[in-house]
């Protein structure tokens, strides 16, 4: 039992208000408890779920219950059995949450007063971010129709995609919601006042041009954003807070809300910024907040990590100088620490004494005083590993690896070990070499099912699927657990001339890199297997269906119980059943991470190493702390492409003319002292979470220590003097052998072959058979249908190899959501044919049933009207005796470089065939009307002639026998198009003659008189 010390009892007057300001693990927590169980105890009337209780993150809370519950069942509490009881049954409905939970339940208790949806969802950081960016495409897209001259004045000197980015840094979440004229107004006033400071006046005057064309184009995105959240019933983080401060406005309801929440309790308070507060304060009195008495109040300004959510440290900071009546509130400081052991606190006084205490924003520290003994066990408690410079990550994991086995062998139990790592992404290697190693783990902030480590690594591997010549997406996939490559591997695998893909397609054929000979044979082994496996599933992909391929991988992954993957199988399945298109059911299922935090499921209770990011372990301890990336470098230039909160936008056309932002570089230094600072309190809440043992991880850095500007984690130890004498972790080398062997290799090894057999004649007739069997054609260069048409329509000043480039790594996905956005409603009338036609239907009521199945779109007339004609119209092709098929079909082309097979895959809507011949239909949604017809025919041409080559071989049959018609769903009107045989010829030798090696040279800035953004846009129909 905690027997508190006198100062700690100070803070359980329940009669006053209670400010306590104490550094880490001085027992705040713990007394927010105990006060907690005080007011039960003395209120016999006082409902538990009347006591709201404010932290910060989800898990403090959890944590929270459970330290309740644990008192409870422990006995260790002063409540009488039947108040024991009754608290017991509402345990898991006590009013312990984050800001934005409690604003959530009082917006469902009171949906009408908010004037919102009463069945409003509350989107996830991802889903918003992702709704924003749907809101910038559309808003750009009709700003070039329109031909808009703030989009144009950008564009002239920005592309595209970097508007998009300066947009998205304005829009983020971390920044207040712009869609306020103040705010705006506040913004372009300072750039204004940035600018002023710039001698040049050619540049203030563009700067400030630049800026209100940004502003005015970001408010166009924020009013859609807001419109689509509206028509949706959505929620984000700032409406959440910002619609109960307006149910806060009612009398009516403030009343009931502060009688119902009579005491108030917040953790972390030093990270509450000033719309937090004013919410809590209208909880009290907004007037007067102190005087109901019913406030405690919790921090530690040392720990304040959260500026860049717009957190106010120096909110606290004024409460606790305000002078209050003696009988209304108290303050307490406390400096004793309960949490960790003599040489950790030894440790965090001499670091932080020094580095807290100095800089721009210094803060007084007083020093710790540790109450546990000293460990009785001979293990060092405070290390350093420190690789040398030329290390690199993976080294950096293997060595944390065998400091937490020796923090395992030496009795600390997994669950009680913690990496914290200013980022992610570091992490999620640890978490690798860890598994690697058998080494549970538990991966924290994965609440969303797809976000969890397994769906991300399989939803990834469908991208390298879909874009094998992504080099990036693919060494991630070599490197996850589905492959388990190493970084070694990797650059044995890149260090060739040729691409990733090509590296990999050669080693199935026993042809190897340069540095093949350095590798020991298991390795080749190893490496020789992964690159079978993903290169026969490469294949698989191109024809087969997504849920065959996927469900087939999955089944042979062992590493995940399938009780975890069932959910995900099962949504493939789905997909695979709603989606009939081939191409939108790959696209749909990388969509998948994005979709919805419906699925949210609390990671099992998971006994593992505890991997988290430090602003996650907030509150937290563990008997074993490591610190790891202890060189990652601070961000200084807050890795957005503006500085936006409240430090104003900082276009310049200094860094169009000489790569240098002058602006931005002037705030950076402005901003860089108040970064340095924040990034001294995160280090010192990382070291404060250990209780028995704490390492401190990285890789040396290269440059020399600048104390005025320290960069990363290891120069605040360098630049602490007494931190060198620490001992340093050697790891030892028994642990050296990797005793975990790739995933797959006990597996069969997949033909590539093996998938044909499965697919009917009918369905894909013989072409990509000649790809495969004959023996050595050169590994094929994979394009689509719509690849090949933009290469060959591309504007002349777009290079063939930049655009390719461009295809071939992420421009080709920001195309295709380009496109996505705009045929989005097209897109039913694929999936209605498809369903239609693949369940046979052949009456008129079939075609009623069909739409019923769609079921987004039923209650919109139009598009009702739209589909009914356009099946209507199927089915007259249905009675005259035809077969309709949908048919999915893979060309291959030889270039004229002979090294070079492009295989070109593609899906034709429908095919008609009869006894005398083959008839290809395309639907085209386009929203064109009948006048243009003839012109918009035109722009089909190479797609068709594709179409027609395709059937005209797997087919066998003439040219002639093969006639092509087009759908305009938009105005009800077939369209043939005829083709001659030299038309066949010209194309395909305008295909064999793409040259894949052709040098790039970036095209000249240029802007169409029409089209705007001609040079980022090459699916422009001007271009
Ligand atoms: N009087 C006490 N005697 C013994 N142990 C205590 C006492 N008060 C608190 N502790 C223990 O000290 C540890 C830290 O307490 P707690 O988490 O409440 O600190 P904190 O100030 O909230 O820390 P942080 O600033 O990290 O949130 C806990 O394990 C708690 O059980
Ligand atoms: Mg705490």
């Amino acid at each position: 039992m905690i027997k508190l010390t006198s100062i700690q009892k100070e803070a359980l007057d329940i009669h006053r208000n209670v400010l306590i300001e104490a550094g880490a693990g001085s027992g705040k927590t713990t007394i927010m408890i105990e006060r907690f169980f005080k007011l039960l105890a003395e209120n016999p009337t006082l409902d538990p779920q009347h006591i709201l209780v404010i932290t910060f993150t989800k898990l403090a809370a959890a944590e929270l219950k459970e330290r309740v519950q644990h008192r409870l069942v422990t006995g260790n509490h002063p409540l009488s059995p039947q108040r024991e009881q009754s608290l017991l049954n509402v345990l898991h409905h006590l009013s312990f949450s984050t800001i934005d939970g409690f604003c959530a339940t009082v917006l469902r208790d009171m949906p009408l007063l908010a004037k919102i949806d009463p069945h409003f969802t509350v989107l996830s950081a991802e889903e918003s971010a992702l709704r924003r960016d749907d809101a910038i495409d559309d808003t750009l897209r009709q700003l070039a129709h329109a031909t808009d001259t703030h989009y144009r004045t950008l564009l002239l000197y920005y592309s595209k995609s970097q508007i998009k980015r300066f947009l998205q840094s304005l829009s983020s979440s971390q920044a207040p919601a712009l869609n306020n004229n103040t705010q705006q107004e506040t913004l372009y006033q300072q750039a204004l006042k940035s600018s002023q400071s710039d001698s040049d006046t050619q540049v203030t005057t563009q700067s400030i041009q630049w800026t209100k064309a940004l502003l005015y184009i970001n408010e166009k995105v924020q009013k859609l954003y807001q419109q689509t959240k509206n028509q949706d019933g959505c929620l984000d983080y700032h409406d959440l807070l910002s619609k109960t401060n307006d149910i806060l406005m009612h009398q009516d309801a403030r009343r009931y809300l502060q009688q119902r929440y009579a005491y108030i309790f917040v953790d972390e308070f030093q990270d509450t910024n000033t719309t937090q507060w004013e919410l809590i304060q209208r909880l009290c009195d907004p007037f007067s907040p102190f005087s109901p008495k019913k406030l405690c109040i919790v921090g530690d300004i040392k720990q304040s990590i959260y500026r860049f959510r717009g957190a106010e440290p120096y909110l606290f900071k004024s409460l606790l100088t305000t002078s209050y009546p003696d009988h209304e509130t108290r303050i307490v400081h406390l400096s004793d620490n309960f949490r960790s052991s003599p040489p950790i606190i030894q440790c965090i006084n001499n670091l932080f004494s020094s580095l807290l205490s100095t800089g721009e924003h210094p803060i007084p520290y007083t020093p710790l005083q540790s109450h546990q003994r000293e460990p009785s066990n001979s293990h060092t408690p405070v290390m350093t590993s420190f690789l040398p410079p030329e290390s690199c990550l993976d080294d950096e994991c293997e060595s944390l690896t065998h400091w937490i086995m020796t923090q395992h062998q030496s009795g600390t139990n997994w669950q009680d070990i913690v990496v914290l790592c200013r980022k992610r992404a570091p992490l999620i290697a640890l978490s690798q070499v860890l598994s690697r190693h058998n080494i549970p783990t538990h991966f924290h902030g994965e609440t969303d099912y797809f976000q969890r480590q397994f769906c991300i690594d399989i939803i990834a591997l469908a991208q390298s699927l879909r874009h094998p010549h992504d080099t990036m997406t693919v060494s991630g996939i070599l490197t996850s657990p589905l492959f388990n490559l190493t970084y070694d591997d990797l650059y044995v695998l890149h260090h060739t001339d040729n691409s990733l893909y090509t590296t990999l397609s050669l080693l199935t054929k026993q042809s190897y890199p340069p540095l093949w000979a350095t590798l020991e044979q298991h390795d080749q082994e190893r490496i020789q297997y992964a690159a079978k496996t993903w290169m026969s599933w490469v294949d698989r992909s191109c024809y087969e269906p997504i849920h065959t391929v996927l469900i087939d991988i999955i089944h042979s992954y062992d590493s995940y119980s399938m009780d975890d993957l069932s959910y995900l199988i099962q949504h493939i399945q789905t997909i695979e059943t709603i989606t009939p298109s081939h191409a939108e059911q790959w696209r749909q299922f990388s969509l998948l991470p994005y979709q919805s935090s419906r699925y949210t499921q609390k990671a099992a209770s998971a006994i593992g190493v505890n991997l988290m990011t430090i602003h996650q372990s907030k509150g937290l301890e563990f008997h074993a702390v490591a610190i790891m990336n202890g060189h990652g470098r601070f961000n200084f230039s807050k890795s957005d492409s503006l500085i936006t909160t409240s430090h104003g936008t900082c276009l310049s056309p200094a860094a169009v003319d000489e790569g240098v932002n002058r602006l931005k570089h002037d705030l950076i230094q402005k901003l860089q002292p108040e970064i340095i600072a924040e990034e001294k309190r995160l280090f010192y809440v990382a070291c404060t979470r250990a209780i028995s043992a704490l390492l401190l991880s990285g890789i040396m850095p290269k440059h020399a220590l600048n104390p005025e500007c320290p960069t990363c984690f290891i120069d605040f130890i360098r630049m602490t003097p007494g931190m060198e004498t620490l001992p340093s972790f050697r790891p030892s080398s028994c642990l050296n052998e990797r005793n975990q062997l790739p995933l797959f290799q006990t597996q069969p090894d997949p033909s590539p072959l093996s998938s044909e057999k499965q697919v009917s004649e009918k369905q894909a007739p013989s072409l990509f058979k000649t790809a495969f069997s004959s023996t050595d054609v050169p590994s094929p260069v994979m394009f689509s249908v719509g690849d090949i048409e933009l290469i060959l329509s591309c504007p002349k000043k777009y290079h063939q190899r930049s655009l390719l480039q461009t295809l071939q790594s992420h421009g080709k996905e920001s195309i295709d959501a380009f496109r996505m956005t705009a045929i989005r409603q097209g897109m039913m009338h694929h999936h209605a044919v498809s369903y239609w036609i693949r369940n046979n239907c052949t009456t008129e009521a079939a075609i009623n049933a069909t739409i019923d199945t769609l079921s987004p779109y039923k209650s919109d007339p139009i598009i009702q009207d739209e589909l009914h004609q356009t099946l209507s119209e199927f089915l007259n092709y249905n009675n005259q005796e035809t077969t309709l098929t949908e048919w999915p079909f893979t060309l291959s082309i030889f270039a004229v470089n002979p090294s070079f097979l492009y295989r070109i895959s593609g899906r034709i809507d429908l095919v008609s065939i009869t006894d005398d011949a083959v008839t290809i239909i395309d639907i085209k949604t386009d929203q064109v009307d009948q006048k243009v017809l003839d012109n918009r025919v035109s722009h089909y041409r190479t797609q068709m002639l594709l179409y027609v080559r395709a059937v005209s071989e797997a087919y066998n049959r003439p040219l002639s026998k093969v006639t092509c018609q087009l759908y305009f769903t938009h105005c009800r009107s077939w369209k043939k198009i005829a083709f001659t045989a030299s038309d066949i010829e010209d194309l395909t030798s305008k295909i064999q003659n793409i040259d894949l090696n052709k040098k790039s040279s970036s095209p000249a800035i240029e802007v169409c008189n029409t089209c705007p953004i001609y040079k980022v846009n090459p699916l422009c129909p001007e271009g």
